[in-house]
């Protein structure tokens, strides 16, 4: 809800001069996947190959900013369409100084991806999808949440009974079946140098 007596402020220091300032091209990268698919891994891996280029880089990752931001939020569904709100918020203030965000978040519909996209703008979002098939990730299991989601121990369990809407048309498709995390790393890598986003 929007209140009349808020008013925006202005101010002197403009997103140009940030830009200049840091000299690289802010953009989110989204990864967005089923749970146990990779997701915060590669995010992690391309932030590290980020910092040994010299690029400033904020990795906000699903159950870390549930520790806090978003601690209030579980997963019913109007739950994760706010969460993904959040993000999309937090991110646009990251762009705007300056930052290359990478957000690992399930977000599994795809109106709230086109939101935020929406509230970033086609130059400045890239929807990473991190394909990764639902037996592989449940033979993972890393946190044992798959098992518990079985034995109906956890409700609304993305994959399972709750949907995933994956990406139509993502920027970047990783199939992660039998490629190293590295390997994934350095598509999203090649990818942002062959858009100008690395000059
Ligand atoms: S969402 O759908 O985007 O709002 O989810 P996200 O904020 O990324 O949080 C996903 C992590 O929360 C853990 N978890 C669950 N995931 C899916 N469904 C249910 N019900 C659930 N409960 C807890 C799980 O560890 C997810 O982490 P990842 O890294 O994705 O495996």
């Amino acid at each position: 809800m929007s209140d009349v007596n808020v008013v925006w402020h202005e101010h002197t220091v403009s997103h140009q001069e940030r830009v200049t300032l840091k000299k690289q091209q802010p953009v989110v990268l989204w990864f967005t996947g089923l749970s146990g698919s990779g997701k915060s891994t590669i995010a992690n891996a391309v932030e590290r190959l980020l910092l040994d280029n010299g690029k400033h880089s904020y990795l906000l990752d699903g159950d870390n900013v549930r520790h806090g931001l978003n601690k209030d939020l579980g997963f019913s569904d109007s739950e994760r369409v706010e969460n993904i709100r959040r993000i999309g918020e937090v991110s646009k203030l990251f762009v705007d100084a300056g930052n290359i965000v990478l957000t690992a978040f399930i977000s599994p519909f795809r109106t709230d991806r086109s939101q935020v996209r929406d509230i970033l703008g086609e130059d400045q979002f890239i929807e990473v999808f991190v394909d990764t098939p639902l037996e592989v990730c449940e033979s993972r299991d890393p946190k044992g949440l798959y098992k518990k989601a079985r034995a109906g121990e956890i409700k609304h369990f993305t994959g399972i009974d709750s949907a995933y809407e994956a990406p139509l048309s993502p920027e970047l498709h990783v199939k992660t079946d039998g490629i190293t995390v590295e390997q994934c790393a350095k598509l999203v890598l090649d990818y942002l140098d062959a858009k100008g986003y690395l000059r």
